[in-house]
């Protein structure tokens, strides 16, 4: 799976890719990811890429030209791959990302153009223009698109076959509408409080109702939420 990011903060993304899982699966060649500085598009002289609203009102708006132009060198290197491209605009009144958007993506077995919106976001015309479609990371507004696209990608990313090992997604929270059951590593004792015995006994069918209990009291007290919906 392939991601072009459009941004203009292009070093926000260097401690990105080279750090841990998405470091390994770059690596691998599991995914890969593309940066793409918008600057680089603007035919302005002065290299502006954002002008006050039409209008009036606070900050300032990414005009369509070095968008556009960022947007078509994308479509254009992905397009010797035959796959569909998807143009996503990360924005906060977007549809909220969730784990099993993440797994449809995951699944999807197609590219990705991920556009970094900055300052009071981009110009609507770029948006019916190019079909794009809009993710949010959640009900608050960020900075910039930036982080947005890294969550984007890490939860996509990881889901990616062979990209974990094997089995360490199957339990993780969220993934069949519970959360995750406590998890304990070494010291057996830490300030008094023990390991529960059960996870030493090395009976694997008693560990595992154990931990099936164990995640459902979790997600009663954390997100009752997900219980309620999980019964509809
Ligand atoms: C300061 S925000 C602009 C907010 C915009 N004026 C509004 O009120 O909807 C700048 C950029 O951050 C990104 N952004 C902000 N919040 C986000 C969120 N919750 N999810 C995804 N992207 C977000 C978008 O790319 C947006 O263009």
């Amino acid at each position: 799976m392939k991601f072009i990011v459009l941004t203009l903060f292009e070093n926000m993304f260097y401690e990105f890719m080279n750090t841990s899982m998405i470091k390994r699966a770059l690596e691998k060649e599991k995914a890969s990811i593309k940066i793409l500085d918008i600057r680089k598009f603007t035919k302005d002289k002065h290299h502006r890429t954002d002008f006050p609203p039409y209008g009036g009102g606070n900050g300032m708006i990414m005009s369509c030209e070095p968008l556009a132009g960022a947007i078509d060198e994308a479509l254009e290197m992905l397009a010797k791959d035959q796959k569909e491209v998807k143009i996503l605009y990360l924005s906060p009144r977007g549809k909220v990302l969730n784990d099993s958007m993440a797994h449809e993506i995951a699944n999807s077995d197609k590219n990705y153009i991920l556009l970094c919106g900055h300052y009071e976001g981009i110009d609507e015309r770029i948006i019916e223009e190019y079909q794009i479609e809009e993710i949010s990371i959640g009900n608050y507004v960020l900075t910039g698109g930036e982080l947005a696209s890294q969550v984007f990608m890490d939860c996509v990313i990881r889901l990616l076959p062979g990209v974990l090992a094997d089995g360490s997604l199957t339990e993780e929270s969220h993934t069949n509408g519970l959360l995750e059951y406590p998890q304990y590593t070494k010291p057996y004792e830490f300030r008094g409080k023990k390991v529960p015995d059960i996870l030493l006994s090395g009976n694997h069918q008693k560990i595992a109702e154990y931990r099936q209990q164990e995640s459902i009291r979790i997600t009663k007290k954390y997100r009752p939420d997900l219980l309620e919906k999980k019964d509809k």
